[in-house]
């Protein structure tokens, strides 16, 4: 694997969820593979569980790992190309990705959309720059459209508590929020769930937030919250704004928050949500801290997503 940006770059999802499941039964079972090897982390934006989760399964396959706080600590970025730079921005990409590149063998970039302009959120031209110039292995550790280690960790999370041998109901929901969220983590959800194959899946939210069908397409697509949660193994909560009308709130309509009295229309559904979450706007209470929700779990297994994707991009080096 020479990147990791996308369900495409994985070429065998079920081995990656088994070696997922492998490193969580054995975390240092890999710790030569990492030797003399640098993971670079580099946040142009906040994050808790992505930071640290990959930090610990780097430390795990034997990595040194160093993290930079860009929107923080380093220079203003530019990433067009023939700009005259007398504004704000201090170094081009095209010279920061280059020296990371020399002193890192792997480096993961955070990079969320703008949510103005979709053409340009939807070029990935962020985390393509640091792909295009770096000259290491690139890891998205979640960019404008996609977030694949969260999602390597919702399937691998399907797949440890549901087995084999049936394909769970999977159904992902909106829910309403306060500020206007990417819908990267619902993209990257639908993408590894069509490509997975392994579930039956429905996607529910109201008139408006009808997301890209490039990751979509192949799931049953509904504007009725109940009928997509009526029976579902897994109900996958998350707001997104709107993908037609770019980056705006369509709607706040609190009646989409997932309630205790929604999952007991379930079959025994487990609640996923990648977190951070907002109790009582989201998802109620009782339902966060019920037998149903799965979202520390899920939490937990983004270390063991994120060693299995290190170890195979360790391998091809
Ligand atoms: N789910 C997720 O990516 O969490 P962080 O933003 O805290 O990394």
């Amino acid at each position: 694997m020479k990147k990791f940006i996308s369900a495409q770059d994985a070429s065998n999802i079920n081995s990656l969820i088994e070696r997922a499941l492998a490193h969580k039964s054995n975390p240092l079972a890999n710790q030569e593979l990492g030797k003399n090897k640098t993971l670079g982390l580099l946040f142009l934006n906040p994050s808790l569980r992505t930071r640290i989760s990959t930090q610990i399964a780097a430390k795990n396959l034997g990595m040194e790992v160093i993290v930079f706080n860009v929107d923080k600590e380093g220079w203003q970025l530019e990433f067009s190309d023939g700009v005259v730079m007398n504004g704000n921005t201090s170094e081009h990409v095209r010279e920061a990705a280059a020296v990371l590149g020399q002193y890192v063998s792997i480096l993961g970039v955070r990079s969320f959309p703008g949510l103005t302009d979709r053409e340009k959120d939807y070029s990935e031209y962020i985390i393509n720059s640091f792909v295009k110039f770096s000259g290491v292995p690139v890891v998205s550790l979640e960019s404008a459209t996609l977030h694949p280690l969260q999602s390597l960790a919702d399937v691998v999370t399907i797949r440890e508590i549901f087995g084999t041998g049936r394909k769970p109901k999977v159904a992902m929901t909106w829910a309403p929020h306060v500020k206007a969220l990417p819908q990267a983590v619902p993209n990257s959800f639908a993408q590894w769930i069509n490509a997975w194959g392994d579930c039956d899946f429905t996607i529910a939210h109201p008139e408006g937030y009808e997301l890209d069908t490039a990751f979509t397409k192949g799931a049953t697509i509904t504007n009725n919250q109940d009928e997509a949660l009526a029976n579902a193994d897994f109900v996958y909560v998350k707001n997104w704004s709107a993908y037609h009308q770019y980056g705006k709130i369509l709607s706040s309509d609190h009646s989409w928050m997932v309630t205790t009295k929604k999952i007991e229309k379930t079959n025994h559904g487990k609640v996923m949500h990648c977190l951070p979450v907002r109790r009582n706007v989201v998802i109620e209470d009782g339902v966060l801290d019920g037998p149903n929700s799965i979202v520390v779990q899920q939490a937990g297994n983004r270390v063991w997503s994120a060693q299995a994707v290190l170890e195979q991009i360790l391998k091809s080096l």
